[in-house]
């Protein structure tokens, strides 16, 4: 598939935050956030619900006004130009709104139409799309045959009709099944395959491992912090964390008082205690009576709880 690039810098930035504010009365739902998505990045918001993930898409896509802050795609001033913007921008909401009356195809082609091209011209487009990324045998089915997978791939597939350079990712599997969240990774992999940039939001740690080069920790509308998920995991939560099922109020004090002072971190969720080391090296706690510790690599979610002491998971 034709996606278009312009080939005079690899390294452009397509995406520039700076010092971004939005309020809604007393409520800073993004608070003074910065970040940079260079060509063909695929760049994640990983917070949980309320963090300011679509406040900051939606300011971005010009589909609402920035209290302050600056905001360019594709090198154009998002405030100043919004319609331009919207034109080299795929949005994919957080709730796709799809005509259920009609087939794949028709709501790929009507979308088309809309967006300006020929009937023609939009046909086959969504042919095009829909080769790209292996559903032409869905095309004559009826939109709302269609399963929560099918839909949130329709509506990716339908972003992609009009040859974006950047495309904004609402959530893209919140909601859906493990099988159908991974029937849409691939999809973005081939997006990611063809140069696209994308920004994407999720609360789905796993997701936002498996898919972005780079993201930011936000939460309270906040940037907590950036990097690769690698790099975020190394930096806080270490190479591999201890986990530990208390089974009593007694063996937790235990490992309280044992980890007092030591350069471990202690994360409690319930009964299942994770520690991890400031070193980022298998924290040792061998020593204590009666405790069955296993390890595992830190992950993006240990990274939250040490930078916020709560789950990511499930507000
Ligand atoms: N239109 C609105 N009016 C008032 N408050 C809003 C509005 N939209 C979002 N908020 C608030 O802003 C904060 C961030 O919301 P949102 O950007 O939707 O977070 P996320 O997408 O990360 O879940 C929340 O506290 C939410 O209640
Ligand atoms: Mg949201």
């Amino acid at each position: 598939m034709n996606i278009p690039q312009d080939n005079v810098d690899p390294d452009r930035t397509m995406i520039l935050v700076r010092e971004l504010h939005k309020s809604f009365g007393d409520i800073h739902a993004v608070n003074g956030i910065s970040f940079e998505v260079k060509r063909g990045e695929t760049y994640g918001l990983l917070g949980p619900n309320g963090a300011g993930k679509t406040t900051t898409m939606r300011m971005l896509s010009a589909l609402s006004p920035a209290s302050s802050g600056h905001i360019e795609v594709g090198g154009i001033d998002v405030t100043e130009h919004g319609r331009e913007v919207r034109e080299i921008l795929g949005v994919v909401t957080q709730h796709d709104g799809h005509d259920s009356g009609l087939t794949v195809l028709q709501n790929l082609t009507l979308h088309g139409y809309l967006e300006g091209l020929s009937k023609s011209q939009a046909k086959e487009r969504a042919m095009e799309v829909l080769t790209f990324f292996g559903l032409e045998e869905r095309a004559s089915a009826n939109v709302y045959e269609l399963s929560g997978g099918m839909k949130r791939r329709l509506a990716i597939s339908r972003a992609l009709l009009t040859q974006p350079s950047v495309v904004v990712l609402d959530e893209p599997t919140t909601g859906l099944d493990p099988q159908s969240r991974n029937r849409v990774w691939e999809q973005l992999a081939v997006m990611k395959r063809a140069g696209v940039t994308v920004l994407m939001s999720t609360h789905y740690m796993e997701e936002a491992a498996t898919l972005c080069d780079r993201l930011s920790i936000m939460d309270h509308g906040r940037i907590l912090d950036e990097g690769a998920p690698d790099e975020l995991v190394e930096r806080h939560a270490g190479e591999e964390v201890a986990q530990v099922r208390t089974r009593s109020d007694a063996v937790l004090e235990q490992l309280r008082e044992r980890l007092a002072g030591t350069p471990y971190r202690l994360n409690e969720v319930g009964a299942l205690v994770t520690i991890s080391s400031d070193n980022g090296h298998r924290p040792d706690i061998s020593d204590i009576d009666g405790v069955r510790v296993t390890y595992r690599p830190g992950n993006l979610e240990d990274v939250f709880m040490v930078l916020t002491g709560r789950e990511l998971r499930d507000e």
